[in-house]
This record gives structure tokens, sequence and C-alpha cells, in this order.
């Protein structure tokens, strides 16, 4: 067996969530001459989403979100699975990443699935002749749903879009504990650094940025919170952590990661006031949030190690993981979420792919939420695969939710 197929199969046993769904799509091939296209980080849990649509009866083309997220041991077991069609390929350039799009594009999706809305702007922006024939699309994150909120603002999103990062299961498991495992352990195994004892900067109080807070704590480092909303930077500071701008924090941090899916978080004024030796990573979508152009225009050498670049500013050495993109999955043994979060998003992205198959003509353009009954069909799949119960509200109880009239 191939090393991908393996890496498929072992991310398979901890996806109980996703094989039910798969069982029933076998049985009901609720895609039955449908194409999908999709944009996504292809490693092993996403294989998985692709051969639960292609068994259901999807034919799907498939290329990477990012160009140093692909593992291509995935990408060429994806290639052997019957129906599937995958482009990704780690280390790509920006226009090999953009005609690996164009390829997804030229079979014609009738449903997209993306992370990070790169499919979709460039069927609004290049490939407008395909906008009639697509029924609508899924987004799995927060800054593709930025994107896309901003372009219904517009009035531009012309097919509605599901905003599977938005819903509780989603962004509770997913950006809290996924990118909260999933950077921490990265910077680990690239570094080999410790976190004990370690100043964390976290940039960024939202779903990642507490998930990552919270583990860098648990693993006994002294956590910085750097935020723009005062609700958040409250919040960070009533749960423990020490809160500053990131202006105070640079001199401070040990290791920094960046969470806000924002631009310029670390730039210049910063990186001056860095210890030698400090870390930096970025866990937001795009690698926008340290300013590397300016450090590859201004600091001196560059030594380059596996998934780290050194560079020298005057006389002090700042190390930037991943070129600064996702350090989850962009180090190269970044292995990303865990299976088991992932389990959770792909079972919302397989069922909203499915509820946009059966209503997407119906719906007009714009962001919609995941329904309610699939975001509770998700949580119950897990509950019962994890045999746990909970318990049912009884008539009194719904009454008494319902009512207004019961008071003091
Ligand atoms: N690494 C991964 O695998 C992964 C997983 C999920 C989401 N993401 C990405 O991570 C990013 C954050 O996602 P989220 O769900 O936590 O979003 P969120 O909106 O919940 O949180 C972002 C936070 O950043 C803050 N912020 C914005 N600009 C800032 C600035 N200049 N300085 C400090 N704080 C600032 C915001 O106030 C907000 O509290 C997005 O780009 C998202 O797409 C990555």
């Amino acid at each position: 067996m191939s090393s991908g197929t393996l890496k498929i199969e072992w991310a398979a046993q901890y996806m109980p969530v996703l094989a039910a769904i798969k069982k029933q799509f076998v049985r009901d091939k609720p895609f039955a001459g449908m194409t999908i296209g999709m944009a996504l980080h292809v490693e092993a849990k996403t294989a998985n989403l692709v051969s639960t649509l292609a068994l259901g009866g999807a034919t799907v083309h498939i290329t990477g979100c990012n160009p140093l997220s692909t593992q291509d041991d995935v990408a060429e077991a994806l290639n052997e699975v019957k129906n599937v069609h995958c482009y990704a390929k780690r280390g790509c350039t920006v226009d090999e990443y953009y005609a690996a799009i164009e390829k997804v594009l030229d079979a014609k999706p009738v449903i997209t699935i993306d992370d990070g809305m790169d499919l979709i702007h460039y069927i609004h922006t290049r490939r407008r002749d395909l906008i009639k024939k697509v029924i609508g699309g899924c987004e799995e994150t927060t800054t593709g749903i930025h994107r896309l909120r901003s372009m219904a603002a517009e009035g531009k999103l012309e097919f509605p879009v599901i905003a599977v990062n938005d819903t509780p299961m989603k962004r509770f498991f997913d950006n809290v504990h996924g990118t909260g495992e999933s950077a921490l352990s990265s910077i680990m195994i690239t570094t080999n650094t410790l976190i004990a004892g370690k100043y964390i900067v976290v940039a960024g109080y939202g779903f990642c940025g507490r998930g990552l807070a919270r583990k860098a704590h648990g693993l006994g480092a002294k956590v910085i919170v750097t935020e723009i909303d005062p609700r958040r930077a409250l919040e960070a500071h009533m749960d423990g952590f020490m809160v500053m701008t990131m202006e105070e924090a640079a001199s401070i941090g040990d290791i920094f990661v960046t969470t806000t899916g924002n631009v310029a978080v670390i730039g210049p004024t910063h990186f001056r006031k860095l210890k030698n030796g400090a870390i930096l990573s970025n866990a937001g979508h795009f690698n926008v949030e340290i300013d590397i152009q300016w450090l590859h225009k201004n600091a001196g050498t560059v030594i380059q190690r596996e998934g780290i670049e050194t560079f020298m500013l005057k006389g002090k050495a700042i190390h930037v993981l991943a070129e600064g993109r996702l350090v989850n999955l962009a180090t190269p043994k970044g292995m990303g979420h865990p299976i088991e979060v992932m389990d959770l998003s792909f079972a919302l992205q397989a069922l909203c792919t499915l509820h946009i198959a059966k209503n997407g003509k119906k719906m007009k353009g714009g962001v919609y939420e995941v329904p309610q009954d699939i975001d509770e069909q998700v949580a119950n799949l897990k509950l019962s695969s994890l045999g746990l119960s909970i318990d049912t509200l009884s008539r009194e109880q719904k009454k008494y939710l319902c009512s207004w009239d019961i008071g003091t």
C-alpha cells in the first residue's frame, strides 16, 4: 500500500462521524451525476472527505488552498481513487497554484468547497462563464467567510455559500482545539524548543487564539495576548493571561503566534524590538500577518533550515517558521489539525454539501448559516460514537422554556 493510502486509512479509523455519513451516501448516491470542485488543504483527513463525496456519486476535482500545505503522497493516492482528480502539489509557485485552480474549474463543478475562498473568487473574477452552472458552495475558514461577507455586502456574491466555519460544531472544536493543539505541536516539532517557562505571545484572542493561549498555558508557558477588540482583550485578561500591545510584547516574547486573520500584525517596529532568537509563526489563514517581505528586503543573511528561515537584523537572529504560512500545516512535519476535530468539520462539510445539492437552486446568492439540524446531527453522531448520552427536555421543561408568564 502507498504511503498516501496508509495515511488516509490511518485517519479514517478516527473519523466515525464521517464514516456514518459515508454509509448513508453510499446507499443514497445523493451526488450522482454532479461534479464537485474543491480547494482545501490536501492531506489525509481531507482525502476522507473527498472519498465520502465520491462514494456518494460525485466526480471530485480538488487542488490545494495553500502552496505549502499539500502532502504529495496523499495527493498521489487521491488520484488512484475512482472519480477523483487531484492537482495539488506541495511547494508550488503562485502561478502553478492558480493553474491548478483553473484545472478544477475546467471540470465545470456545480458545487464548490473552499478553504479561504480562492475558488469562489476565481470563478467570480476570471471564470464568470461558470457562475450560472454553480448551484452553491461551502466555506471552511474564518478568513474565507470574511471575504465572502465583504463580497455579499457589495452584492457581488452570485450563488449561495454556507459558512461552515461559523457554526458551533466547527468553531468550538476545529478552531479552538484543532488550531490550539496543532499549531503548538508544529512549533515544538519544528524547533525542538521548550514551551514551559517561555513567554508565548498570541496575537488575536478569537476562537483560534483562545485555544492556543489555553494549550500554551497548559504546557507551562507565560502567555501574553494582544488584541484590538476591547471585549476580547478583557476576556483574555480575566482568563488569566497578560494583555498588552504588540509593541510592548515584542521585547518580552520568546515565541509569537499570530492568529488574527488580519494583515501586518508583526512588522518593522516590532522586529527591531525582538529578543535575539525570537521565534515568529502564524496560524492565520494567509501569510500576511508577519511582514516577511520587509525582513527579506531589510534583514541580512538568511539561513534556511527545514521549516525555519533565520534573518539577521542588527546582530539579532529572528526565526520565522514556514515562511509565515499556517504553521500547523506548512512546516515540513506539520500534520494539520488532529483527526478527531477534522472528523467534525468534514462531517459538517459533507452534510452542508448535501444541503446545497438538494436546495441550492432555490437559494439566492449570499452567505448562509449552517442549518441547525445539521449542526445537531453532527454533535449527536459524535456523542453516540463516544458512547455518551445526554438528558432530553421533558414536556414540562419545553413548556417552561417557551413561556413568558411564569416569573418570581
Ligand atoms: N491554522 C488553521 O488551521 C486555522 C484553523 C481555523 C482558522 N484559521 C484562521 O485563523 C484566523 C483566525 O480565525 P478565528 O476563527 O480565531 O477568528 P476570530 O475572528 O474568532 O478571531 C480573530 C481575532 O483577532 C483579533 N484581531 C484582529 N486584528 C488584530 C490585530 N491587528 N492585532 C491583534 N488582534 C487582532 C480580532 O479582534 C479577533 O478577536 C483566520 O485567518 C482563520 O481563517 C486557521
